[in-house]
Protein backbone atom coordinates (compact mmCIF):
# COMPACT_ATOMS: atom_id res chain seq x y z
CA UNK A 1 0.00 0.00 0.00
CA UNK A 2 1.42 3.32 -0.94
CA UNK A 3 0.01 6.69 0.70
CA UNK A 4 -0.81 8.64 -2.61
CA UNK A 5 -4.02 9.62 -1.59
CA UNK A 6 -2.62 13.39 -0.31
CA UNK A 7 0.47 13.15 -2.57
CA UNK A 8 3.85 12.37 -1.08
CA UNK A 9 4.49 14.53 2.48
CA UNK A 10 7.38 16.70 2.80
CA UNK A 11 9.53 15.05 5.26
CA UNK A 12 9.80 11.35 6.06
CA UNK A 13 12.00 10.59 9.43
CA UNK A 14 13.52 7.36 9.75
CA UNK A 15 13.84 7.70 13.72
CA UNK A 16 12.52 9.71 16.74
CA UNK A 17 15.35 9.95 18.67
CA UNK A 18 17.02 13.19 19.76
CA UNK A 19 18.23 14.52 16.16
CA UNK A 20 15.11 13.12 14.31
CA UNK A 21 11.94 13.63 16.38
CA UNK A 22 13.82 17.97 16.54
CA UNK A 23 13.98 17.59 12.57
CA UNK A 24 10.38 16.26 13.16
CA UNK A 25 8.99 18.97 15.42
CA UNK A 26 11.04 22.16 13.62
CA UNK A 27 9.92 21.28 10.22
CA UNK A 28 6.12 20.78 11.22
CA UNK A 29 6.14 24.05 12.82
CA UNK A 30 7.94 25.31 9.64
CA UNK A 31 4.73 24.42 8.29
CA UNK A 32 5.86 21.31 6.30
CA UNK A 33 3.78 17.90 6.27
CA UNK A 34 5.85 15.74 8.61
CA UNK A 35 5.73 11.54 9.28
CA UNK A 36 8.02 10.80 11.92
CA UNK A 37 8.65 6.44 11.50
CA UNK A 38 9.50 4.92 15.02
CA UNK A 39 9.79 1.28 16.21
CA UNK A 40 10.09 1.84 19.46
CA UNK A 41 9.45 4.77 21.28
CA UNK A 42 9.79 8.47 20.29
CA UNK A 43 12.75 9.84 22.51
CA UNK A 44 15.38 7.30 21.18
CA UNK A 45 18.52 6.11 23.40
CA UNK A 46 18.68 9.97 25.00
CA UNK A 47 15.49 10.05 26.73
CA UNK A 48 14.76 5.89 27.14
CA UNK A 49 18.55 4.91 27.57
CA UNK A 50 20.87 6.75 27.86
CA UNK A 51 21.12 10.71 28.88
CA UNK A 52 18.22 11.06 31.27
CA UNK A 53 18.33 7.25 32.83
CA UNK A 54 22.06 7.89 33.58
CA UNK A 55 21.98 11.30 34.76
CA UNK A 56 19.13 10.57 37.01
CA UNK A 57 21.32 7.67 38.57
CA UNK A 58 24.25 10.18 39.10
CA UNK A 59 21.57 12.55 40.80
CA UNK A 60 21.00 9.85 43.13
CA UNK A 61 24.43 8.87 43.46
CA UNK A 62 25.06 12.34 44.24
CA UNK A 63 22.65 12.08 47.27
CA UNK A 64 24.16 9.03 48.78
CA UNK A 65 27.56 10.87 48.68
CA UNK A 66 26.20 13.92 50.36
CA UNK A 67 24.55 11.58 53.50
CA UNK A 68 27.78 10.10 53.17
CA UNK A 69 29.75 13.17 53.43
CA UNK A 70 27.37 14.87 55.97
CA UNK A 71 29.16 14.93 59.13
CA UNK A 72 31.66 17.53 57.34
CA UNK A 73 28.75 20.08 57.97
CA UNK A 74 27.84 19.66 60.97
CA UNK A 75 24.71 17.28 60.03
CA UNK A 76 24.42 13.68 61.98
CA UNK A 77 22.69 11.25 59.17
CA UNK A 78 23.71 7.59 58.33
CA UNK A 79 23.00 5.85 55.13
CA UNK A 80 20.20 3.21 55.75
CA UNK A 81 20.49 1.45 52.72
CA UNK A 82 20.07 1.94 48.86
CA UNK A 83 16.64 0.55 47.77
CA UNK A 84 17.52 -0.35 43.80
CA UNK A 85 13.90 -0.59 42.97
CA UNK A 86 13.13 2.77 44.02
CA UNK A 87 15.92 4.64 42.53
CA UNK A 88 14.50 2.55 39.43
CA UNK A 89 11.11 4.30 39.76
CA UNK A 90 12.49 7.67 40.15
CA UNK A 91 14.35 7.33 37.67
CA UNK A 92 11.50 5.92 35.17
CA UNK A 93 9.54 8.84 36.45
CA UNK A 94 11.53 11.29 35.16
CA UNK A 95 11.53 9.38 31.92
CA UNK A 96 7.80 8.92 32.13
CA UNK A 97 7.37 12.82 32.54
CA UNK A 98 9.29 13.97 29.69
CA UNK A 99 7.70 11.05 27.66
CA UNK A 100 4.46 12.62 27.70
CA UNK A 101 5.41 15.76 27.19
CA UNK A 102 7.37 14.98 24.30
CA UNK A 103 4.45 12.59 22.74
CA UNK A 104 2.29 15.60 23.60
CA UNK A 105 4.30 18.25 21.82
CA UNK A 106 4.39 16.09 18.83
CA UNK A 107 0.82 15.88 18.57
CA UNK A 108 0.26 19.06 18.96
CA UNK A 109 2.43 20.06 15.81
CA UNK A 110 0.44 17.53 13.83
CA UNK A 111 2.89 15.26 13.19
CA UNK A 112 2.01 11.75 12.12
CA UNK A 113 3.84 9.11 13.80
CA UNK A 114 3.97 5.78 12.39
CA UNK A 115 4.79 3.20 14.61
CA UNK A 116 7.16 0.20 13.12
CA UNK A 117 10.30 -0.86 11.88
CA UNK A 118 11.31 1.50 8.84
CA UNK A 119 13.41 0.76 5.79
CA UNK A 120 14.24 2.77 3.09
CA UNK A 121 12.89 1.41 -0.17
CA UNK A 122 13.53 4.40 -2.77
CA UNK A 123 15.39 7.88 -2.17
CA UNK A 124 12.20 9.35 -1.36
CA UNK A 125 10.41 6.45 0.63
CA UNK A 126 10.45 4.95 4.01
CA UNK A 127 8.59 1.13 4.01
CA UNK A 128 6.85 -0.04 7.39
CA UNK A 129 5.36 -3.29 6.85
CA UNK A 130 3.60 -3.31 4.09
CA UNK A 131 2.86 0.68 4.18
CA UNK A 132 5.13 2.99 1.82
CA UNK A 133 5.26 6.25 2.61
CA UNK A 134 6.58 8.80 0.12
CA UNK A 135 8.45 12.07 1.11
CA UNK A 136 9.83 15.35 -1.06
CA UNK A 137 12.63 14.10 1.49
CA UNK A 138 14.24 11.42 3.87
CA UNK A 139 15.81 12.00 7.12
CA UNK A 140 17.67 9.02 8.37
CA UNK A 141 18.08 9.66 11.94
CA UNK A 142 18.45 5.75 13.13
CA UNK A 143 21.14 6.35 15.53
CA UNK A 144 23.72 4.05 17.26
CA UNK A 145 23.53 1.37 19.51
CA UNK A 146 26.24 -0.28 22.12
CA UNK A 147 28.72 -2.25 20.68
CA UNK A 148 31.47 -4.68 21.89
CA UNK A 149 35.20 -5.26 20.93
CA UNK A 150 35.92 -7.98 18.03
CA UNK A 151 35.87 -11.55 20.31
CA UNK A 152 34.52 -10.10 23.16
CA UNK A 153 31.11 -12.11 23.67
CA UNK A 154 27.84 -9.86 26.01
CA UNK A 155 26.06 -12.25 28.05
CA UNK A 156 24.31 -9.29 29.31
CA UNK A 157 24.44 -10.94 32.44
CA UNK A 158 28.08 -10.67 33.44
CA UNK A 159 29.67 -9.26 30.29
CA UNK A 160 27.04 -6.13 29.94
CA UNK A 161 26.80 -3.26 27.78
CA UNK A 162 25.21 0.34 29.10
CA UNK A 163 21.53 -1.07 28.08
CA UNK A 164 22.04 -4.04 30.46
CA UNK A 165 24.09 -1.44 33.56
CA UNK A 166 20.31 0.92 32.96
CA UNK A 167 18.30 -2.04 33.59
CA UNK A 168 20.39 -3.76 36.70
CA UNK A 169 18.44 -3.91 39.34
CA UNK A 170 20.91 -4.17 42.22
CA UNK A 171 24.21 -2.95 42.99
CA UNK A 172 26.84 -4.90 41.41
CA UNK A 173 29.78 -5.65 44.62
CA UNK A 174 32.51 -5.10 42.22
CA UNK A 175 32.83 -4.13 38.36
CA UNK A 176 35.31 -3.98 35.62
CA UNK A 177 34.37 -0.68 33.65
CA UNK A 178 36.45 -1.28 29.96
CA UNK A 179 36.50 2.06 28.76
CA UNK A 180 37.05 5.83 30.14
CA UNK A 181 35.01 7.82 27.38
CA UNK A 182 31.69 9.07 29.22
CA UNK A 183 30.12 6.12 29.54
CA UNK A 184 32.74 4.13 31.62
CA UNK A 185 33.40 7.10 33.88
CA UNK A 186 29.48 7.90 34.32
CA UNK A 187 28.72 4.40 35.90
CA UNK A 188 32.15 4.14 37.40
CA UNK A 189 30.99 7.04 39.25
CA UNK A 190 27.08 6.01 40.14
CA UNK A 191 28.43 2.66 41.29
CA UNK A 192 31.43 3.65 43.84
CA UNK A 193 29.08 6.33 45.11
CA UNK A 194 26.32 3.08 45.30
CA UNK A 195 29.70 1.24 47.14
CA UNK A 196 30.65 -0.98 44.82
CA UNK A 197 34.58 -1.40 44.03
CA UNK A 198 35.34 -0.34 40.52
CA UNK A 199 38.19 -0.80 38.59
CA UNK A 200 38.33 0.93 35.13
CA UNK A 201 40.80 -0.16 32.25
CA UNK A 202 41.30 2.15 29.66
CA UNK A 203 43.68 1.50 26.27
CA UNK A 204 45.15 5.09 26.05
CA UNK A 205 46.78 6.91 28.98
CA UNK A 206 44.40 9.18 30.69
CA UNK A 207 40.72 8.74 31.65
CA UNK A 208 38.34 11.09 29.24
CA UNK A 209 41.16 10.96 26.61
CA UNK A 210 39.37 13.14 24.21
CA UNK A 211 39.33 16.28 26.81
CA UNK A 212 42.12 18.02 28.02
CA UNK A 213 44.91 16.21 29.40
CA UNK A 214 44.87 18.85 32.43
CA UNK A 215 40.78 17.66 33.08
CA UNK A 216 41.97 14.20 32.90
CA UNK A 217 44.18 13.95 34.89
CA UNK A 218 42.01 16.14 37.70
CA UNK A 219 39.58 13.62 37.08
CA UNK A 220 42.04 10.70 37.84
CA UNK A 221 43.00 12.48 40.86
CA UNK A 222 39.31 12.57 42.22
CA UNK A 223 38.66 9.32 41.41
CA UNK A 224 41.56 7.79 42.85
CA UNK A 225 40.72 9.84 45.91
CA UNK A 226 37.05 8.05 45.53
CA UNK A 227 38.83 4.69 45.98
CA UNK A 228 38.22 3.77 41.95
CA UNK A 229 41.35 1.88 40.81
CA UNK A 230 42.64 3.15 37.35
CA UNK A 231 44.22 0.80 34.89
CA UNK A 232 45.23 3.31 32.51
CA UNK A 233 47.47 2.17 29.07
CA UNK A 234 45.99 -1.00 29.93
CA UNK A 235 45.08 -3.64 26.72
CA UNK A 236 42.23 -5.92 27.40
CA UNK A 237 43.06 -9.65 26.80
CA UNK A 238 40.09 -11.45 27.49
CA UNK A 239 37.17 -12.09 29.91
CA UNK A 240 36.42 -15.28 31.57
CA UNK A 241 33.45 -15.77 33.06
CA UNK A 242 30.96 -18.02 36.12
CA UNK A 243 28.50 -17.90 37.67
CA UNK A 244 27.99 -14.00 39.10
CA UNK A 245 31.78 -13.55 38.61
CA UNK A 246 34.13 -12.18 35.71
CA UNK A 247 37.89 -12.48 35.29
CA UNK A 248 39.42 -9.84 33.38
CA UNK A 249 42.76 -10.50 31.78
CA UNK A 250 45.05 -7.40 30.40
CA UNK A 251 47.51 -7.80 27.90
CA UNK A 252 50.26 -7.39 30.57
CA UNK A 253 49.27 -10.32 32.45
CA UNK A 254 47.50 -8.93 35.02
CA UNK A 255 43.67 -10.26 36.37
CA UNK A 256 40.72 -8.79 38.02
CA UNK A 257 38.12 -10.27 39.52
CA UNK A 258 34.64 -8.71 39.80
CA UNK A 259 31.06 -9.36 39.91
CA UNK A 260 30.54 -8.06 36.24
CA UNK A 261 32.31 -6.26 33.19
CA UNK A 262 30.76 -3.32 31.70
CA UNK A 263 31.76 -2.98 28.16
CA UNK A 264 31.94 0.73 27.55
CA UNK A 265 34.05 0.86 24.04
CA UNK A 266 32.24 3.56 22.21
CA UNK A 267 28.53 3.21 20.31
CA UNK A 268 28.19 1.89 16.90
CA UNK A 269 25.93 3.15 14.20
CA UNK A 270 22.55 1.50 13.27
CA UNK A 271 22.68 1.10 9.30
CA UNK A 272 22.57 -2.65 8.75
CA UNK A 273 19.02 -3.88 7.38
CA UNK A 274 17.29 -0.64 6.85
CA UNK A 275 17.74 -0.34 3.22
CA UNK A 276 20.76 2.26 2.87
CA UNK A 277 23.13 0.05 0.91
CA UNK A 278 20.66 -1.24 -1.86
CA UNK A 279 18.89 2.83 -2.56
CA UNK A 280 22.71 3.95 -2.88
CA UNK A 281 23.22 5.67 -0.20
CA UNK A 282 27.35 6.01 0.45
CA UNK A 283 28.26 4.37 4.18
CA UNK A 284 31.75 4.28 5.73
CA UNK A 285 31.71 1.48 8.27
CA UNK A 286 28.21 1.67 8.79
CA UNK A 287 28.19 5.69 8.93
CA UNK A 288 26.31 7.45 6.65
CA UNK A 289 28.20 10.06 5.19
CA UNK A 290 27.06 13.73 4.37
CA UNK A 291 28.48 17.01 3.40
CA UNK A 292 28.30 20.25 5.85
CA UNK A 293 24.45 20.58 4.95
CA UNK A 294 23.67 16.84 6.36
CA UNK A 295 23.02 15.80 3.01
CA UNK A 296 23.81 12.49 1.90
CA UNK A 297 25.00 11.26 -1.39
CA UNK A 298 22.00 10.70 -2.50
CA UNK A 299 19.92 14.75 -2.83
CA UNK A 300 16.60 13.87 -1.36
CA UNK A 301 18.23 11.92 1.35
CA UNK A 302 19.70 13.74 4.49
CA UNK A 303 21.29 11.66 7.84
CA UNK A 304 22.30 13.50 11.39
CA UNK A 305 22.93 12.58 14.74
CA UNK A 306 24.89 9.37 15.78
CA UNK A 307 24.55 7.84 12.33
CA UNK A 308 26.87 9.96 10.54
CA UNK A 309 30.60 10.00 11.41
CA UNK A 310 31.63 12.71 14.74
CA UNK A 311 30.53 13.61 18.02
CA UNK A 312 27.39 11.47 19.49
CA UNK A 313 25.79 14.07 21.54
CA UNK A 314 22.02 14.39 22.23
CA UNK A 315 23.00 18.37 21.60
CA UNK A 316 23.99 17.94 18.59
CA UNK A 317 21.20 15.93 17.16
CA UNK A 318 18.78 18.14 18.62
CA UNK A 319 20.84 21.31 16.44
CA UNK A 320 21.36 18.95 13.44
CA UNK A 321 17.92 18.48 13.42
CA UNK A 322 16.31 22.24 13.40
CA UNK A 323 19.21 22.37 10.94
CA UNK A 324 17.64 20.26 8.34
CA UNK A 325 14.20 21.21 9.05
CA UNK A 326 15.02 25.30 8.01
CA UNK A 327 17.01 24.22 4.70
CA UNK A 328 14.55 22.08 3.94
CA UNK A 329 11.73 24.67 4.62
CA UNK A 330 13.99 27.30 2.38
CA UNK A 331 15.28 29.07 5.15
CA UNK A 332 19.03 30.01 4.90
CA UNK A 333 20.27 28.14 8.33
CA UNK A 334 24.34 28.58 9.56
CA UNK A 335 25.59 25.12 9.09
CA UNK A 336 26.96 23.95 12.51
CA UNK A 337 30.39 24.37 13.80
CA UNK A 338 30.88 21.29 15.23
CA UNK A 339 34.33 22.65 17.13
CA UNK A 340 32.19 24.94 19.29
CA UNK A 341 29.80 22.25 20.85
CA UNK A 342 30.00 21.97 24.72
CA UNK A 343 30.79 18.23 26.14
CA UNK A 344 30.21 16.98 29.65
CA UNK A 345 30.87 13.96 31.13
CA UNK A 346 28.50 14.13 34.26
CA UNK A 347 30.48 11.71 36.76
CA UNK A 348 31.70 13.18 40.17
CA UNK A 349 33.30 15.67 39.97
CA UNK A 350 32.14 16.47 36.33
CA UNK A 351 34.10 17.06 32.84
CA UNK A 352 33.06 20.12 30.88
CA UNK A 353 34.73 21.52 28.00
CA UNK A 354 33.85 23.64 25.11
CA UNK A 355 36.53 24.74 22.12
CA UNK A 356 40.19 23.20 21.56
CA UNK A 357 42.41 21.34 23.88
CA UNK A 358 45.49 22.84 24.92
CA UNK A 359 47.53 20.37 22.51
CA UNK A 360 45.01 21.34 19.75
CA UNK A 361 45.18 24.89 20.39
CA UNK A 362 48.85 24.92 19.92
CA UNK A 363 49.08 22.82 17.03
CA UNK A 364 45.85 24.85 14.88
CA UNK A 365 47.30 28.49 16.72
CA UNK A 366 50.93 28.18 17.23
CA UNK A 367 51.41 30.58 20.32
CA UNK A 368 48.50 30.70 22.78
CA UNK A 369 47.99 31.33 26.51
CA UNK A 370 46.96 29.63 28.84
CA UNK A 371 45.58 30.45 32.37
CA UNK A 372 44.09 27.73 35.16
CA UNK A 373 42.09 29.17 38.26
CA UNK A 374 41.85 26.07 41.01
CA UNK A 375 38.56 26.07 42.90
CA UNK A 376 40.40 25.86 45.66
CA UNK A 377 40.11 29.79 45.57
CA UNK A 378 36.73 29.75 44.70
CA UNK A 379 34.24 30.47 48.11
CA UNK A 380 31.49 28.13 46.47
CA UNK A 381 33.62 25.39 45.43
CA UNK A 382 34.38 25.55 48.95
CA UNK A 383 31.00 25.54 50.90
CA UNK A 384 29.95 22.70 48.37
CA UNK A 385 33.39 20.97 49.15
CA UNK A 386 34.48 20.28 45.26
CA UNK A 387 38.12 20.45 44.12
CA UNK A 388 39.06 21.36 40.02
CA UNK A 389 39.89 23.76 38.12
CA UNK A 390 38.73 26.47 35.28
CA UNK A 391 41.66 26.50 32.55
CA UNK A 392 40.98 28.88 29.70
CA UNK A 393 42.90 29.10 26.43
CA UNK A 394 43.31 31.94 24.10
CA UNK A 395 45.39 32.86 21.19
CA UNK A 396 48.28 34.87 22.05
CA UNK A 397 46.94 38.28 22.09
CA UNK A 398 43.74 36.94 20.53
CA UNK A 399 40.16 34.98 21.39
CA UNK A 400 39.76 32.35 23.68
CA UNK A 401 39.18 29.37 21.91
CA UNK A 402 39.08 26.38 24.34
CA UNK A 403 37.37 26.27 28.16
CA UNK A 404 38.01 23.46 30.17
CA UNK A 405 36.24 22.75 33.71
CA UNK A 406 36.61 20.04 36.70
CA UNK A 407 34.51 20.14 39.74
CA UNK A 408 30.80 19.71 40.90
CA UNK A 409 28.43 21.03 38.69
CA UNK A 410 30.46 22.27 35.89
CA UNK A 411 28.59 20.99 33.53
CA UNK A 412 26.09 24.53 34.41
CA UNK A 413 28.77 26.41 33.48
CA UNK A 414 30.24 25.39 30.09
CA UNK A 415 27.36 27.34 28.63
CA UNK A 416 28.48 30.61 29.40
CA UNK A 417 32.00 29.53 27.98
CA UNK A 418 30.40 28.24 25.07
CA UNK A 419 29.27 31.78 24.47
CA UNK A 420 32.41 33.23 25.29
CA UNK A 421 34.09 30.92 22.33
CA UNK A 422 31.64 31.23 20.32
CA UNK A 423 31.40 35.14 19.92
CA UNK A 424 35.70 34.99 19.95
CA UNK A 425 35.77 36.78 22.62
CA UNK A 426 39.25 37.97 24.30
CA UNK A 427 40.13 37.26 27.55
CA UNK A 428 40.12 41.42 28.45
CA UNK A 429 36.43 41.28 27.06
CA UNK A 430 35.57 38.41 29.91
CA UNK A 431 37.59 40.36 32.06
CA UNK A 432 35.43 42.88 32.08
CA UNK A 433 31.88 40.66 32.87
CA UNK A 434 31.06 40.79 36.57
CA UNK A 435 30.30 37.37 37.79
CA UNK A 436 27.88 37.05 40.65
CA UNK A 437 29.83 36.54 43.87
CA UNK A 438 29.34 33.74 45.51
CA UNK A 439 28.78 30.94 42.53
CA UNK A 440 31.14 28.55 41.08
CA UNK A 441 30.71 30.54 37.59
CA UNK A 442 33.20 32.89 39.24
CA UNK A 443 35.75 30.93 38.65
CA UNK A 444 35.17 31.36 35.02
CA UNK A 445 35.47 35.07 35.42
CA UNK A 446 38.86 34.66 38.06
CA UNK A 447 40.11 32.21 34.59
CA UNK A 448 40.09 35.74 32.50
CA UNK A 449 41.18 38.16 34.64
CA UNK A 450 44.32 35.85 35.25
CA UNK A 451 44.13 35.59 31.44
CA UNK A 452 44.16 39.44 30.76
CA UNK A 453 47.31 40.15 33.06
CA UNK A 454 44.66 41.01 36.36
CA UNK A 455 44.68 38.23 38.49
CA UNK A 456 42.47 38.47 41.71
CA UNK A 457 42.47 35.52 43.38
CA UNK A 458 45.19 33.69 42.30
CA UNK A 459 49.20 34.30 41.41
CA UNK A 460 50.13 35.11 38.10
P1 LIG B 1 33.98 6.71 23.85
O1 LIG B 1 34.41 6.48 22.46
O2 LIG B 1 33.78 8.09 24.34
O3 LIG B 1 34.99 6.01 24.86
C1 LIG B 1 35.41 4.67 24.70
C2 LIG B 1 36.73 4.48 25.40
O4 LIG B 1 37.06 3.11 25.34
C3 LIG B 1 37.87 5.26 24.75
O5 LIG B 1 38.53 6.03 25.73
C4 LIG B 1 38.76 4.15 24.19
O6 LIG B 1 40.13 4.50 24.24
C5 LIG B 1 38.45 2.99 25.12
N1 LIG B 1 38.73 1.67 24.53
C6 LIG B 1 38.44 1.24 23.28
N2 LIG B 1 38.87 -0.02 23.10
C7 LIG B 1 39.44 -0.41 24.27
C8 LIG B 1 40.09 -1.60 24.71
N3 LIG B 1 40.21 -2.64 23.92
N4 LIG B 1 40.55 -1.65 25.96
C9 LIG B 1 40.42 -0.58 26.79
N5 LIG B 1 39.85 0.57 26.41
C10 LIG B 1 39.36 0.67 25.17
O7 LIG B 1 32.63 5.85 24.00
P2 LIG B 1 31.58 5.65 25.17
O8 LIG B 1 32.04 6.19 26.47
O9 LIG B 1 31.22 4.21 25.08
O10 LIG B 1 30.38 6.55 24.68
C11 LIG B 1 29.76 6.35 23.40
C12 LIG B 1 29.31 7.68 22.85
O11 LIG B 1 28.25 8.19 23.62
C13 LIG B 1 30.41 8.69 22.84
O12 LIG B 1 30.40 9.41 21.64
C14 LIG B 1 30.06 9.59 23.99
O13 LIG B 1 30.51 10.92 23.80
C15 LIG B 1 28.55 9.51 24.02
N6 LIG B 1 28.08 9.75 25.38
C16 LIG B 1 28.08 11.02 25.86
C17 LIG B 1 27.72 11.27 27.15
C18 LIG B 1 27.78 12.67 27.65
O14 LIG B 1 27.87 13.58 26.84
N7 LIG B 1 27.76 12.88 28.95
C19 LIG B 1 27.31 10.21 28.06
C20 LIG B 1 27.38 8.91 27.47
C21 LIG B 1 27.75 8.71 26.17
Amino acid sequence: MTDTAAGPVDLVVLGGGSGGYAAALRAAELGLRVVLVEKDKIGGTCLHRGCIPTKALLHAAEVVDTVNDSEHFGIRATLDGIDMTKVGAYRDSVIAGLYKGLTGLVKARGIEIVQGHGRLVSPTAVAVGERVIEGRHVLLATGSATRTLPGLDLDHRTVITSDDALALERVPRSAVVLGAGAIGCEFASVWRSFGAEVTIVEALDHLVPAEDEASSKLLERAFRKRGIALRLGARFAEVKTADNAVTVSLEDGTTIEAELLLVAVGRGPVSDGLGFDEVGVTLQRGHVLVDRNLRTNIPTISALGDLRPGLQLAHVGFAEGIFVAELLAGLNPIPIDYDTIPRVTYSHPEVASVGLTTAAARERHGEISTATYHLAGNGKAQILRTAGAVTVISVKDGPVVGVHMVGDRVGELIAEAQLITNWEAHPAEVAQLVHPHPTLSEALGEAHLALAGKPLHSHN
